[in-house]
């Protein structure tokens, strides 16, 4: 297939895109460099410096079986002082990629959703029909999208599928996390230990075991592969939508000690105030990624999630 990647200079982006042409796939990638890199481009992708709302003179070049679209911005807090940009970006740069879709005559659409449209959840594992309540602009503007894709399958018969990711973790063929700022709990935890700074622990007092969030990290190369076989499943006026985790939460504290583990570094802790917005307890329930979509993580280890995260800290050290 001929497949657009937008944002594919992010971190999951990037993967993805490695991904499809390990596959066999032609890949273009489009992003504007607002928080991408260009040199975490395949180099066998080509390369189109633009905004998606300016997409379709991109299309218009171009013939394409299908899209990824993973171009948003994905800053939670952010998203809470700007809620703007978020409806700009994210859903009305979504809009305009759909309209220049129904122009191009491109029918098929793979999306990057978020654990972020539930909300904080009644019960976990989550599954795809549980209530959608974001608790931010960022959640929200997923969660618009999503809605977006479902009206444009049953009106416009196009084939499209969210997936609706919950931690993404670890990195892969060089590929990682290079977030500025950085808000993630690995490559934060990561950084301090490198530094001999302690690790800030959101929140000490959450209805849990040990008393820190829960989260279901899963890996990036799992994430991305689930992207190849939804282009392959998505199905002519049908949306679909798919969460995508291992099905098992490790806490805060848990994953500082996988970080303890795999660096071999002392590391310290501090509790410091919750985090406005985090949801105690995020696990998935991929059952129906597995069934669909024959999809099963191939990295389900929160160590080997952490240990590719170190390797590809490490390697930018040097
Ligand atoms: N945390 C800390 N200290 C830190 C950073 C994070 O204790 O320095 C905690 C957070 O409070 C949270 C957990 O670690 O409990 C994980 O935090 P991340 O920021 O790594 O990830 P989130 O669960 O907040 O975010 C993920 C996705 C977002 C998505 C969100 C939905 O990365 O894109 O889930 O809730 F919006």
């Amino acid at each position: 297939m001929k497949v657009l990647v937008t944002g594919g200079a992010g971190y999951i982006g990037s993967v993805v895109a490695t991904r499809l042409l390990e596959a066999g796939h032609e890949v273009t990638v489009i992003d504007d460099l607002s928080t991408g890199h260009r040199d975490a481009v395949p180099d066998d992708a080509q390369f189109v410096l633009d905004k998606v709302q300016q997409v379709s003179s991109t299309l218009g070049r171009r013939a394409f079986d299908g899209v990824v679209h993973l171009a948003a911005s994905s800053l939670v807090a952010e998203s809470i002082t700007d809620p703007q940009k978020y409806e700009t970006n994210n859903v009305a740069g979504t809009r305009h990629l759909l309209e220049a879709l129904r122009t191009t005559g491109i029918s098929r659409i793979v999306f990057s959703s978020s654990a972020a449209v539930y909300g904080e959840p009644s019960w976990v594992p989550i599954e795809e029909d549980a209530p959608t309540v974001p608790l931010n602009p960022y959640g929200a503007s997923k969660l618009a999208v999503d809605q977006m894709l479902d009206e444009e399958a049953s009106r416009h018969g196009i084939a499209a599928v969210s997936l609706r990711y919950f931690n993404v973790a670890g990195s892969y063929a060089s590929l990682g996390e290079r977030h500025d700022p950085e808000t993630h709990l690995i490559p934060l935890t990561l950084r301090a230990a490198l530094d001999g700074r302690p690790v800030d622990i959101f929140g000490g007092d959450y209805p849990t075991p040990d008393g820190t969030c829960i989260r279901d990290y899963i890996h990036v190369a799992d994430i991305a592969d689930a992207h190849l076989l939804a282009l392959g499943a998505a199905s002519p006026g049908t949306w679909r939508v798919y969460n995508l985790g291992n099905g098992e939460g490790f806490s805060v504290r848990q994953v500082i000690a996988a970080a303890r583990r795999v660096t071999g570094l002392q590391l310290t802790e501090r509790v410091t105030a919750r985090r406005a917005g985090d949801p105690a307890v995020l696990v998935a329930s991929s059952e129906r990624a597995r069934r669909d979509l024959d999809w099963a993580p191939r990295r389900p280890e929160l160590d080997e999630m952490v240990d590719d995260a170190w390797n590809f800290v490490q390697r930018r050290q040097r």
